[in-house]
């Protein structure tokens, strides 16, 4: 528990934090605008109400706490459950839900979130059919699972909803420390899987969410949903499945900050997992969902101007990342396969702060690049600290930041043409060169960058050879 002095501490720095990454990078495009302080301010507001309230409301006044005899396993079956999911269980579901929540123990998580002491929903390895979302109770509840069996979407089954939700209607946080586990979600074509709205680390692990229309699992607002060693795809298969250019939805859907997905497949959707929060970090994710050849993404990052998403160690399929001005990402250890690659896509022309390192590329050679720029909307004009380097490249076009090259020449001009393998056009932001001419000692001098090509001249004519290493990034300390 954490003190409510920390809390402010916290709040505060990380405001300061993500005020002065704005101020950092991209200052012309992104301070003026509303969108991400907003995102920014809604987030501090949330956090402030939660502590504001804590003084106010303790805990909810119609559970009262009560010492209870019985076991806080709620076993769906004896609430008349049909486990093999043929009848409606709906209401069965929700009233054992209801009795979960119905007693806590005599403490709390954050303050005015209900301990429910470990409360589980047990499904009894049973499938049930419901034709209504699975919403946890409309009051506060914490350290409680929901856990083994299978849902079913009835076929009226509310296309806007999910199976599961938690759901916080106000901006309070209601939940605390739920675990959804070792479920099978089956959204029967109808809405989406599970979504976790304004609640607080909650866990979803080793589930199956498949045949969602809108989100496999969305996560709106709140703080650090931890979603691991999960299967999501809306159609189930092992790729190179003929239905994949009509594959629709997407797999995970992350509107907020600070959670991560861990050890996950994605095997159908149009979007794997798409980011519009901050501080997000995938490990581990194997996205074959829909190949980029048929618009698909596999990662779509949509946090322009304040980005700080890491991807490390993940498995791009036949799909790739996308990410609309990115400021502060980092991508490493990671494996592109069939041709996969990294668009960086500018929207106010603004990319920063971006590590594309130590990855595995491999394609068919048939000339894509591992690093693409979308321009469409207007070329990027705010480049600062972007670091592509040190991927190893197969069947593909390198692309770079950082280049080496050298050029003998019996004369007086030396270039070396790095066009082909720097990222951005006509951009050289440090240069070292040598020009070795064996026992000369020739005037030699710097003449030209323009077009990422570097021309060394000498005075007088000789043979030498130039040795050149150039910088798109000025990565230093000065
Ligand atoms: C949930 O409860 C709060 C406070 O008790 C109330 O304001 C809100 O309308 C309720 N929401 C729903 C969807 O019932
Ligand atoms: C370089 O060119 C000059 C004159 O054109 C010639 O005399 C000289 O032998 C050349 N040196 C080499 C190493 O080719
Ligand atoms: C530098 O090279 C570009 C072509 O790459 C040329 O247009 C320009 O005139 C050159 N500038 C100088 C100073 O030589």
């Amino acid at each position: 528990m954490m003190p409510r002095k920390d809390m402010f501490v916290n709040l505060i720095i990380m405001v300061f934090v993500y005020v002065s990454a704005i101020l950092d990078c991209g200052e012309s495009s992104y301070s003026g605008e509303g969108g991400y302080r907003d995102e920014m301010r809604r987030l501090a507001l949330v956090k402030a109400t939660h502590i504001i309230r804590n003084g106010v409301s303790p805990s909810p006044s119609h559970s009262t706490p009560q010492v209870s005899q019985r076991s806080r396993v709620h076993h769906v079956t004896e609430y008349g459950a049909d486990p093999t999911g043929r009848l409606d269980s709906t209401e069965a579901l929700q009233q054992a839900l209801s009795d979960a929540f119905g007693s806590h123990v005599d403490a709390h998580l954050m303050e005015g979130v209900a301990d429910l002491g470990g409360a589980e929903l047990h499904l009894d390895g049973g499938t049930y059919k419901i034709s209504h979302s699975l919403r946890l109770p409309n009051i506060s509840g914490g350290n409680f699972m929901i856990h083994g069996g299978s849902l079913r979407a009835s076929d009226d089954f509310p296309t806007n909803r999910h199976l599961i939700e938690l759901w916080s209607s106000s901006t309070s946080l209601l939940y605390e420390d739920i675990t959804l586990k070792d479920l099978m979600i089956n959204s029967n074509f109808r809405g989406g899987g599970i979504s976790v709205i304004n609640s607080l680390r909650t866990t979803i692990d080793n589930c199956y969410v498949t045949r969602f229309t809108t989100n496999g699992i969305l996560i709106e607002g709140g703080h650090e949903t931890y979603i691991r060693n999960s299967f999501i795809g809306q159609h189930i298969n092992v790729g190179g499945d003929r239905r994949e250019k009509d594959f629709s939805g997407i797999g995970i859907n992350i509107k907020g900050n600070d959670n991560a997905v861990t050890d996950v497949v994605i095997f159908s959707a149009s979007i794997g997992i798409m980011i519009s929060g901050q501080a997000n970090m995938l490990t581990g994710v194997h996205c074959y969902n829909k190949a980029t050849q048929w618009g698909g993404s596999g990662v779509y990052i949509r946090a322009p101007g304040l980005t700080q998403t890491r991807i490390a160690n993940c498995y791009f399929d036949f799909t790739g990342v996308v990410a609309e001005d990115p400021v502060q990402l980092h991508i490493t250890g990671s494996f592109f396969l069939g041709n996969a690659f990294v668009m960086i896509k500018s929207l106010a022309g603004v990319v920063c702060g971006v590590n594309i390192v130590d990855n595995m590329f491999s394609g068919d050679y048939t000339g894509v690049k591992i690093v693409q720029l979308d321009q469409s909307n207007g070329p990027f004009k705010t480049i600062e600290e972007v670091i592509v380097d040190r991927n190893t490249v197969r069947g593909m076009v390198r692309k770079s930041t950082v280049a080496r090259g050298s050029v003998w020449r019996n004369g007086t001009r030396w270039t070396v043409d790095f066009s082909k393998v720097l990222l951005f056009p006509n951009l050289i932001k440090n240069v070292q060169y040598t020009l070795h001419a064996g026992d000369a000692f020739p005037s030699h001098t710097l003449r030209n960058v323009s077009g990422n090509r570097v021309t060394v001249e000498s005075e007088k004519p000789i043979s030498a050879t130039l040795h050149v290493s150039v910088d798109q990034s000025m990565v230093g300390y000065i």
